[in-house]
């Protein structure tokens, strides 16, 4: 680990690497390059501080500068411990953003990070899944006052914001960036449905053709992925707790179950809900051996891991692998 005041991350001597994947990403990020040439003249973020727990990958990146050439400073975790590009947090330290993340950090580590990026004082915090702000409203209060806004991106996160203001709870107002429809309609539908498949592949090399694919949740990441997969040449069924999504995946071609019969019949299984425990103990009881079981929604919870590691020591050998897939 490679740590200062001003950031920590895996490795500083990455930051060449990062600079390669950053380049490639800001050139093809042409609505940033717009937007960056227009605020480094009118700097509308001066004297702003912003706080940022969003993962740490090549794209981000190009947001960070795009937010710093507005004129703000920049203080940045990641939002998930595993999706840290670790070149790229590099790259970041060694431009000198405040940064602090790495691939593979535990809870408690992910927390202290966050923690360092609320040291800096923040007047802005921008999320994704909401930890930092819900750290601001819990375990670190005292550095609520000086927050006048934030951003939150993704579903689950702003599930957990609408709670919050819905009990009186939230202390300043968030942007719900999920709510954009070139979010929602196409970042959660084609970003995810694309990214989640090449996981799937990368991590496990199976042909989707010819499985039985399971995608729990036909919102919009569920969607996405069942197209993909269909697509790839997989038989997709569904499963979902909500008649309409439910009766939409009937009209788009697929089959749709419940988990209990669907768990008896997949190949490869993708949970896209949002909600805890999609899939427990009993449907794992019920598949096949060497099952591939992903999760696409924002917390790991919809796979009940402590059920499926008790099945793996009480029958000593289960071949069921766990992405995590961003
Ligand atoms: N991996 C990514 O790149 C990515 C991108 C965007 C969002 N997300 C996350 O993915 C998750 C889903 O987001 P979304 O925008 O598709 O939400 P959504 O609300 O559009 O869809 C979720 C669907 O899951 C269904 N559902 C709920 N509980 C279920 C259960 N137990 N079994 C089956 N279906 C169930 C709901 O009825 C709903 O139709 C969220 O956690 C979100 O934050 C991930």
């Amino acid at each position: 680990m490679d740590k200062t005041d001003a950031y920590t991350v895996a490795d500083i001597s990455l930051a060449e690497a990062g600079a390669l994947r950053v380049d490639w990403a800001r050139a093809r990020m042409p609505v940033l390059a717009a937007l960056r040439e227009d605020a480094e003249k009118t700097k509308p973020l001066d004297g702003m501080k912003v706080a940022g727990c969003l993962h740490v990958t090549k794209e981000t990146a190009v947001l960070i500068e795009t937010i710093a050439a507005a004129g703000a400073e920049i203080s940045w975790s990641g939002c998930n411990p595993l999706s840290t590009q670790d070149d790229v947090a590099a790259w970041l330290a060694n431009e000198g953003y405040s940064i602090h993340a790495w691939h593979g950090q535990s809870v408690e580590d992910f927390y202290w990070c966050i923690d360092r990026t609320l040291e800096f004082k923040p007047t802005l915090t921008l999320d994704d899944g909401a930890d930092l702000i819900v750290r601001v409203h819990g375990e670190k209060s005292e550095y609520a006052e000086g927050v006048i806004g934030g951003t939150e991106e993704t579903t689950t996160g702003v599930h957990r914001l609408r709670a919050m203001g819905k009990a009186g709870d939230l202390k300043y107002p968030v942007i719900a960036v999920n709510d954009a429809i070139t979010k929602w309609d196409f970042d959660n539908v084609y970003g995810t449905g694309q990214s989640t498949i090449d996981g799937i592949v990368r991590a496990t090399s199976v042909l989707i053709a010819g499985k039985t694919f399971v995608v729990a949740g036909y919102g919009h990441c569920g969607k996405g992925v069942a197209m993909r997969a269909q697509g790839f040449g997989a038989n997709v069924i569904i499963t979902e707790v909500d008649p309409l999504p439910a009766l939409r995946a009937v009209m788009d071609g697929f089959r749709v179950m419940k988990m209990d019969e669907a768990a008896k019949l997949g190949d490869i299984f993708c949970t896209a809900t949002g909600m805890k425990d999609v899939i427990v103990d009993r449907h794992f009881a019920s598949m096949k051996d060497g099952a591939i079981i992903s999760n696409t929604g924002h917390y790991d919870c919809e796979i009940n891991i402590e059920d499926l590691k008790s099945q793996a020591q009480a029958q000593e050998r289960l071949e069921i692998t766990m992405l995590n897939i961003l």
